[in-house]
């Protein structure tokens, strides 16, 4: 059993909680008469020798049992499980409410707990999932007695993964109705050490570069506010010790499985300890909760590794892969598309599709997706967002005509939707101008001159899913990219009482995650891609939908190594939408080689998006062979385990990452020589992963060496005469 419960151990420790996974404790404490609950420890797998002498309860300030004069900081430092707000800890807590009479101040007392086998399902909300002998739960029931609040602090310890997830859920027992102001998922209180952080930032077409932060007692805050998770910012964070790196050292991770406003701090306090807390933004949050009335908060993952952070990426991976992606394709290689946006953005119509499609199948692609500007009157990005009928002038013949004509050519077909956006100029804002959020009596900001539905709505619900369901039942589509391009402004809500509209931000992300369950309940073979103006919205909630995102609209080869190594050091390669587009690149103008945009794109889900019937010869002469890349390499790619040999950001001059199968008798690296350099000699490179005693040989070479000489000596890659050339290591066991 993971979860062990030890009583009484001394006479102020009253229970202690170990958790177990495979490699690491973590260790609750309930002490003093009180029954506060602490955090006792978390790190390496230990025994449970002398659990109860850890916390620091025999030294100042002391329990309040014994020096109630010194409650404050008491409170004030000791290490709490889910700290609540303004009795005394004065650091970040998790926890905030507003009651009848404008108070604030909430306590948290333990009262009982659960233990179960397997992981209940949050309602309304992704999660992770595993079955009865793969994670347990333990429940703490906590309450605050003068409200009458009952919390359950949920905590799943998986039996094959370093990982415990947390979320809370928090009842009204009392009887007046309360304001839930704040509710976060997770903290982490660590004892005193030295620390950086790694998080992940951008912007449009530079989404999730790796940002190093020393952290000290100045408040780091990682957030959004903008509605989804944004470009700007990635729920997730490692804090790892200052001397830890890809390989050794101890790494604390929390990624929180949710697509809206998340709100992650780190503090120093007073004496060194590091708070990390993890939750739904409480910008513009208010929840009302009458009596009887629950609240769940999502998920926040942790992940620990002893190993650096390189075992916490591929325990991320693993976990993501096996206990979150449920989609039927997650173990499959997806059909390689060609997307026709960058080929042609608005100006195209069946025949110009059909002749993409045509030359595309010839040459083995598996299938073609329709982006945007097929509906309403879209022939630019100003108008028809919410009108979901086919444009007949473009589409002639209609949309099943083009499908079954994309299908006898052998070839799936995908369409392009973006479900929770409402055009100005639309016949749907005519008809319902108060479907848009907005505050009444102030024009919207727009953004691609476009406004957001409110998908708090019931009504807006239903109509938003008929539209697309309509399309998906009138033709054989196989695959729908879900599009979101803006991000949240000028909250307000027609129907939402005043008390409630501080819900919407978050009944606006269950709104999301309803329909995309819905749709696929009734289309329960449809490939999925989420997408958001890029990579705006690539996080495990949407992995709990989708298998696969769009990374960035930035396809160009050389950025995306930085974009790619940043999304990989968290989701796995196999949800990484990546395709081959033409040059000059469209958003930086890089011309590369065709057969480096290949390898880069190689490292995600894989497709095309140029016009095939206009690129280049030699280019288009490429494509069976990188078909065939795909399809050899592609099982490795989805399923092994992921390694970062060196990192272009890191050394301005080249890039190299790796999968190794489960088993070491396959492995694949990548490497991209970014810029060549005069007289240098032939590159080192120390590969991972591989087993010590096993015998490899590369492909294309007659030698064989062990897999520890290829690690701890290297495997010399030979200077190549150019920038932005790439080669491809494949390594067998013989
Ligand atoms: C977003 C997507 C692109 C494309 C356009 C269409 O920017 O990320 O891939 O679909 O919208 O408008």
């Amino acid at each position: 059993m993971a979860i062990t419960h030890y009583e009484a151990l001394s006479a102020s420790v009253k229970h202690l909680f170990k958790l177990d996974t495979p490699n690491s404790s973590y260790v609750i404490g309930i002490i003093d008469d009180e029954g506060f609950v602490t955090h006792v420890y978390y790190g390496d797998s230990i025994g449970d020798y002398h659990l109860e002498e850890i916390p620091r309860i025999d030294e100042m300030p002391f329990l309040p049992s014994n020096n109630n004069r010194d409650r404050c900081s008491f409170l004030d430092s000791c290490p709490m499980e889910y700290p609540t707000h303004g009795l005394g800890d004065f650091r970040q807590d998790c926890f905030k409410i507003e009651t009848v009479n404008g108070n604030a101040g909430v306590s948290l007392t333990y009262k009982d707990y659960r233990i179960e086998k397997g992981k209940p399902d949050l309602p309304g909300l992704p999660a992770t999932f595993g079955k009865e002998d793969e994670v347990s739960t333990l429940i703490l029931i906590c309450e605050d007695a003068v409200t009458g609040i009952e919390y359950q602090l949920n905590y799943s310890v998986f039996e094959d993964l370093d990982v415990i997830t947390r979320n809370v859920r928090i009842l009204n027992k009392g009887k007046e109705p309360l304001y839930l102001t704040r509710v976060y998922s997770a903290c982490l209180d660590m004892d005193n050490e030295d620390y950086t952080a790694l998080t992940l930032h951008g912007t449009w077409a530079r989404e999730r570069k790796i940002t190093e932060t020393k952290l000290n007692r100045t408040r780091l805050v990682v957030e959004s506010v903008r509605g989804e998770t944004s470009h700007q910012d990635n729920p997730f964070i490692a804090v790892k010790e200052a001397t830890a790196t890809d390989r050794y050292g101890r790494v604390y991770a929390m990624n929180f499985v949710y697509s809206g406003n998340f709100r992650i701090t780190t503090q120093e306090d007073q004496f060194g300890q590091l708070r990390v807390t993890m939750g739904i933004s409480d910008e513009d949050f208010k929840w009302k909760l009458e009596p009887g009335a629950d609240f769940v908060s999502p998920e926040a993952v942790m992940v620990y590794s002893g190993e650096g952070t390189g075992k916490m990426t591929r325990t991320f991976h693993d976990l993501y892969r096996k206990h979150l992606i449920r989609s039927p394709y997650k173990d499959k290689k997806r059909p390689i598309l060609i997307n026709n946006w960058e080929a042609t953005y608005f100006d195209f119509d069946t025949d110009k599709l059909i002749s993409i499609a045509k030359e595309a199948s010839r040459l083995g692609i598996e299938m073609l997706v329709m982006d945007d500007g097929w509906f309403g009157v879209r022939n630019d990005d100003n108008t028809s967002l919410g009108d979901w009928t086919v444009n007949e002038n473009k589409l002639k013949g209609g949309l099943k005509y083009l499908v079954d004509e994309v299908n006898k050519l052998g070839m799936k077909f995908g369409i392009w939707f973006e479900p929770e956006m409402i055009s100005p100029d639309s016949d749907l804002y005519r008809a319902h101008p108060d479907w848009a959020i907005a505050i009444p009596n102030r024009v919207p900001s727009r953004a691609r001159n476009q406004y957001v539905l409110d998908l708090s709505r019931e009504d807006v619900l239903e109509h938003t899913y008929e539209s697309v369901a309509k399309v998906l039942r009138s033709a054989n589509i196989e695959y729908v990219k879900w599009d979101m391009n803006r991000q949240l402004s000028d909250l307000g809500s027609a129907l939402l009482p005043a008390d409630r509209m501080g819900e919407l931000y978050h009944r606006y992300v269950l709104g999301v995650y309803s329909l995309q369950e819905r749709l696929l309940k009734e289309f329960p073979n449809l490939l999925l891609e989420n997408c958001s103006g890029g990579g705006a919205r690539f996080d495990p909630g949407m992995l709990y939908y989708s298998p696969q995102i769009w990374c960035s609209d930035d396809t160009d080869a050389i950025e995306r190594l930085s974009i790619q190594e940043g999304t990989a050091l968290v989701y796995p390669l196999s949800t990484m939408g990546a395709h081959v587009s033409d040059c000059p690149n469209h958003a930086v103008g890089r011309t590369t080689p065709f057969e480096t945009r290949g390898h880069v794109a190689l490292a995600g889900t894989f497709g095309y998006e140029l016009d095939v019937t206009k690129i280049p010869e030699e280019d288009r002469n490429m494509i069976p062979e990188q078909v065939k890349m795909y399809h050899r390499y592609n099982d490795l790619v989805r399923e092994g385990d992921y390694y970062r040999i060196a990192s272009f950001r890191a050394n301005g001059v080249y890039d190299c990452y790796g999968v190794v199968k489960k088993d070491k008798s396959e492995a694949l690296f990548t490497y991209v020589q970014v810029v060549a350099r005069v007289n240098y000699h032939s590159r080192r490179i120390f590969l991972q992963g591989l087993a010590p005693d096993k015998k490899y040989r590369i492909e294309g070479e007659d030698a064989v060496y062990t897999g520890e000489v290829l690690m701890k000596a290297g495997y010399r890659v030979k200077t190549m005469h150019g920038d932005y050339l790439s080669r491809l290591i494949h390594i067998m066991e013989v």
